[in-house]
């Protein structure tokens, strides 16, 4: 497969040069030329990362060489067919193990290796990231040679990444390691350029000399593409010193970092930005996942969430935070759980401690006490308690529970009444068998074992990661509701010690992207009110992803037994700003009476008998949500599910933003969240009904306004 793709000379200083020659660039579905001997090559190229290996990022395009199939155990190598040396300099990227001569890549001249290089790990940890690196050949030129990618190490660290060879006239950049810069800290926030795909480049920030802060990002060399900011207002007056794993000798990535009290844009930006979801939460920066710590406490909604302030994509895992007195309205909040020595922040929940058992109280007043995963090697779960909601503590004695299996997170924690203790269920990985497991505590510090529960094995991912408990009224009794990250869930009794399942494995949402949903703690008005993250992309924005609507949840009595229904809050109607009403009126095959409605953000509340029609059409800036009357299916997608009529009516509520749309069918006994991008200028609405007519009993069509501070004009 070599491939010799010729790319356009960048012109320049360098107008004699000719374009470089891309040598491999391991696109292909197989190694072409290239030869293998053993197994860790398999027979084509990887498309990233591999079963069981950390993530693999700064290759180029899909494929590349990574020597990790069958594990570190694995040996081979991987031979480059002959080739002349033409250019002055090989340029490659490289990562994976550090071991000299074993896990490496060889240029090989008449039987001998006359250039070596390799990855940068030997340690438990590391990283899987490829960087580039370049061989000098110009005494070489004229020589007929091969590159030999040699992996013949088998404990840790025993595998090579290898990715995009190229001859080339231009010097590479010389990489420096530990580039560093001092900044006299005077202002509240330091600004790192990114690009997104840059990359990856390990920052640590020392103030007097201590590490404080530490993140991988993928620094822009030349011109951000946006701002990633560091917090330091702790340091104001002191002396910080950046340092940078690897950089290009030419990067302007240190001299361009800033400081300022404020955001770089101005707020007529910051929230207007193409795909920003308008009533939907998102980071004003970075990556979010699973919300977190979902607690009310003193007069305002905490949400917690899963951050990456300083990239794009999943990393640098930071409890975010942001607050807000009416469930609409959010306002972002400074970072509340950093990094530190026992791991990333994984997901957990939070708890007001009424009768401050923890100790963690001040001045007669509860803490807000906070229960997550510490991701390091081994994860363990550790607390972090706030006294006013806005600073936060990490607990001295962290962990308060060690180390059960490599696959042990996500601490859900809640206050049991009958046994005046607190119970925490966490999720538990056995291999590949999903348990949730229940401990009891009299104060949040110490935990005690109390049962287990399974969930699936292997790809059934029943109680799988984030589990949630909570008991709801049902027809005069309770019952308690089990349920995890993709949402399905069991109802049953619980004493206190043991989750007893009437019902298990039913389906949750019926949708796409919704995850990891957390339901609130202490809630004022006694409403289990939950917030999932909604894996709805942002693409090209210096943000991605958001969470869910706050939605209520009430458990249905139904033909087949109890089940969950997901409503969004009552708060969401303050957000309606016009309404364009239609009721009792008949809905033809063929007509629209949407035609001349025009928006963007969307609560559409409908009732429809469906009369002769066979199809009931909602199609909502360009995606259609489509009720078919004979199977009383409801798809939009490729997703269907079924929707009962109630007293003879399609009962549909949709929810529109930017990026996604949420459809709760029979007032939410059926809720399926769509991630979405609509056509940029796609204002449009249609309802429509097929093959007979149909009749609205009641259609209102709420316009909503934005959530973020309005634009100034
Ligand atoms: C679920 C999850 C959690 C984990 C967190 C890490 O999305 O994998 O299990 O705590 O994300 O960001």
């Amino acid at each position: 497969m070599k491939r010799l793709v010729f790319l356009a000379s960048i012109a320049g200083a360098a107008l004699a040069q000719s374009a470089d020659t891309i040598f491999a660039d391991f696109e292909g579905n197989d190694y072409g030329e290239w030869t293998t001997e053993g197994t860790a090559f398999g027979s084509e190229p990887a498309h990233g990362t591999l079963e069981k290996q950390m993530h693999v990022d700064g290759f180029l395009g899909k494929g590349l060489v990574n020597s990790f199939r069958g594990g570190d155990r694995a040996t081979g190598t991987l031979t480059s067919p002959e080739f002349t040396i033409e250019r002055p300099f090989i340029a490659f990227l490289i990562g994976g193990g550090g071991w000299k001569g074993e896990t490496c890549m060889n240029l090989v001249v008449d039987g001998q290796t006359v250039r070596t290089a390799m990855g940068p790990n030997t340690k438990p940890g590391g990283s899987e990231a490829l960087a580039p690196e370049s061989w000098d050949v110009t005494d070489l030129r004229g020589k007929k040679a091969r590159i030999v990618i040699v992996d013949r190490a088998s404990g840790g660290w025993g595998h090579i990444n290898v990715d995009h060879i190229v001859f080339t006239d231009r010097k590479p950049a010389t990489l420096l390691t530990d580039a560093k810069r001092e900044i006299a800290l005077e202002h509240a926030l330091l600004h790192f350029p990114v690009k997104t795909g840059a990359p990856k480049r390990k920052v640590r920030v020392l103030v007097d000399g201590k590490e404080e802060r530490f993140f991988d990002i993928e620094l822009a060399d030349a011109e951000p593409q946006w701002w990633a900011q560091l917090d330091v207002s702790a340091w104001r007056g002191k002396k910080a010193t950046v340092v940078v794993d690897k950089l290009p000798e030419d990067s302007r990535a240190l001299t361009a970092i800033q400081q300022t009290d404020v955001l770089l844009e101005s707020t007529d930006q910051l929230y207007r930005e193409p795909l920003r979801p308008q009533f939907h939460f998102s980071p004003q920066r970075g990556w979010t996942n699973d919300p977190n710590g979902l607690a009310f406490y003193n007069g305002e909604y905490h949400l917690f969430f899963q951050h990456n302030p300083y990239g794009w994509n999943w990393g640098n895992m930071h409890w975010g935070h942001a607050t807000s007195r009416d469930l609409v309205h959010w306002q972002e909040q400074a970072e509340a759980l950093y990094p530190d020595a026992l791991g990333p922040m994984f997901s957990g929940s939070a708890v007001v401690d009424w009768k401050n058992t923890s100790g963690f109280g001040q001045d007669g007043k509860p803490p807000l006490v906070m229960i997550y995963t510490a991701a390091g090697n081994p994860a363990t779960q550790c607390l972090a308690f706030s006294n006013d909601g806005r600073t936060f503590t990490k607990f001295s004695g962290n962990p308060v529970v060690k180390n059960i299996t490599g696959g042990n997170r996500d601490p859900k924690v809640f206050w049991h009444e009958p046994t005046q203790r607190w119970v925490m269920v966490l999720y538990v990985g056995q291999q590949k068998r999903h348990t949730v497991h229940f401990l009891t505590s009299p104060n949040l510090r110490d935990w005690t074992p109390a049962s287990v529960i399974e969930g699936g094995e292997d790809k059934d991912h029943f109680l799988y990661e984030c589990p949630d408990f909570f008991e709801l009224p049902i027809e005069g009794k309770t019952k308690w509701v089990l349920t995890a990250a993709n949402s399905e869930y069991a109802v049953g009794t619980f004493d206190g010690v043991k989750f007893t399942p009437e019902v298990t494995s039913l389906p949750g949402q019926r949708g796409r992207g919704f995850y990891a949903a957390q339901t609130y703690s202490d809630e004022p008005q006694h409403r289990r009110i939950q917030i999932g993250w909604f894996q709805a992309p942002s693409p090209g924005m210096s943000f991605n992803q958001c969470m869910t609507v706050p939605l209520e949840l009430t458990l249905r009595p139904t033909p087949d037994g109890p089940r969950l229904a997901w409503w969004p809050v009552k708060e969401v109607k303050t957000l309606r700003r016009e309404t364009q009403t239609f009721i009792q009126q008949p809905l033809k095959a063929g007509e629209n009476p949407l035609a001349n409605v025009r928006g963007e953000l969307f609560d559409i509340d409908a009732a429809i008998e469906p009369g002769s029609a066979k199809q009931i059409t909602l199609n909502v800036r360009g995606t259609a949500i489509t009720f078919d009357t004979t199977t009383r299916e409801l798809a939009c997608s490729n997703l269907r599910a079924t929707v009962p009529l109630l007293e003879g009516r399609l009962f549909l509520r949709v929810l529109a933003d930017r990026t996604t749309l949420e459809i709760f069918g029979a007032d939410g006994l059926v809720f399926m969240p769509q991630p979405v991008l609509p056509k940029a200028g796609d204002q449009s609405l249609a309802l429509t009904a097929t093959g007979g007519d149909a009749k609205i009993v009641s259609l209102a069509v709420h316009h909503l306004q934005s959530i973020w501070p309005a634009v100034s004009k």
